[in-house]
């Protein structure tokens, strides 16, 4: 019995910022977001809206494409780093009780831009381990919520969210998930980092007063590694399965920046109709932005039942990973 990716959905707040919006609040400019980043626009959530909210959308649609019914569903794994609420309850927890879904395992995980391609590790161990029948995998995203607007840096390049899968069952090879690769590295923690309203450095005047509370990034020294961490995880997961680039019908990498997908598509010979890239419209979604670009895919015609997916990521931890997964959406 394999794991097996059976739906995908997303959501995408209405409300755009574009470049020229964020000429107007930093010093930046539209010329130098598109040549640095490839980012042209992104979404904001509105103030009323939740992480939960924009989970709970995806979700419905990856449930509703399964074709199963939603107490199918055994366990709610959700990826963000901007959840509901900082420490408890988890966002998971909330989504279940909005798509009343009762008495079922939920937990959110914490592996920043990796963390689909982790929750994907998880589902598919438990699937295979026969502990869950369909696990709903969740990236979702509102970090507008933890953007320092003055911080150029940063703001000019997330956006909000979500995307979600249904991972069921199949006995049939060519629907499976052959294979989930997640590592992490601690050294780095300082590169990419929400340092205030933790254990560490507690809620107070203080951590206010510093705007602790807002993602910060060594945005550089980060595309260094990312570079050549996206690039070995290809490599290698490519090698452990016996594959090469050419029989992968899909390469769907992290959208953080156009430059670092350009950098190591041609490092691994993807040709560009083969890379799925959303980069441009959503900017960097962390934990939804591969979902949302295997939906963009699907939605757009350029994925179909039994396609070889490779995803590759890379993010805060540091953490990365990869996955080589049949889309069994019929
Ligand atoms: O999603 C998880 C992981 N995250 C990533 O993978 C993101 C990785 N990093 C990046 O995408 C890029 O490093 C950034 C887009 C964040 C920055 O691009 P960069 O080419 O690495 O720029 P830089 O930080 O080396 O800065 C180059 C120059 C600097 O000016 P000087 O010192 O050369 O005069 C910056 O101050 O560009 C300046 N700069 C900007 N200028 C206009 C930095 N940000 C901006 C900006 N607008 N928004």
């Amino acid at each position: 019995m394999f794991a097996s990716f059976k739906s995908i959905g997303s959501y995408i707040p209405e409300k755009k910022l574009t470049n020229f919006d964020l000429e107007k609040i930093v010093d930046t400019s539209d010329e130098w977001i598109k040549k640095r980043t490839g980012i042209k626009v992104r979404h904001i959530a509105n103030h009323d809206q939740a992480t939960s909210d924009l989970a709970y959308e995806a979700a419905k649609i990856a449930i509703k494409r399964a074709n199963i019914d939603k107490n199918d569903i055994d366990a709610i794994i959700l990826a963000t780093i901007s959840p509901d609420y900082l420490c408890m309850p988890s966002t998971a927890c909330i989504v279940a009780d909005k798509l009343g879904i009762k008495n079922i395992m939920a937990f959110d995980i914490s592996a920043a831009c990796s963390g689909f391609v982790y929750s994907l590790s998880i589902a598919k161990s438990f699937i295979e381990s026969g502990l869950k029948k369909n696990v709903l995998v969740i990236g979702a995203e509102k970090l507008s919520a933890i953007t320092n607007y003055k911080d150029r840096g940063t703001c000019v390049i997330f956006g909000d969210g979500a995307g979600a899968a249904v991972i069921g069952k199949t006995e049939d090879k060519n629907e499976a998930i052959l294979d989930v690769m997640a590592s992490s590295d601690g050294k780095y923690s300082d590169l990419l980092i929400t340092p205030g309203g933790g254990s560490k450095y507690p809620a107070s005047n203080e951590t206010l007063k510093k705007e602790m509370h807002f993602m910060r990034m060594a945005g550089n020294e980060t595309f260094k590694i990312a570079v050549k961490t996206l690039t070995e995880d290809v490599i290698e997961i490519l090698r452990r399965n016996n594959l090469t680039s050419s029989d992968v019908d899909r390469f769907i990498p992290h959208q953080a920046n156009y430059r670092i997908i350009e950098y190591v598509r041609n490092k691994l010979d993807f040709p560009k109709n083969k890379t799925v890239l959303t980069v441009a419209k959503y900017g960097n979604t962390s934990a939804a932005s591969i979902p949302m670009a295997i939906n963009d895919a699907y939605e757009n015609n350029n994925l179909k039942y039994g396609d070889l997916m490779l995803l590759d990521t890379f993010g805060g931890g540091l953490t990365w990973g990869s996955a080589l997964v049949r889309f069994a959406l019929k």
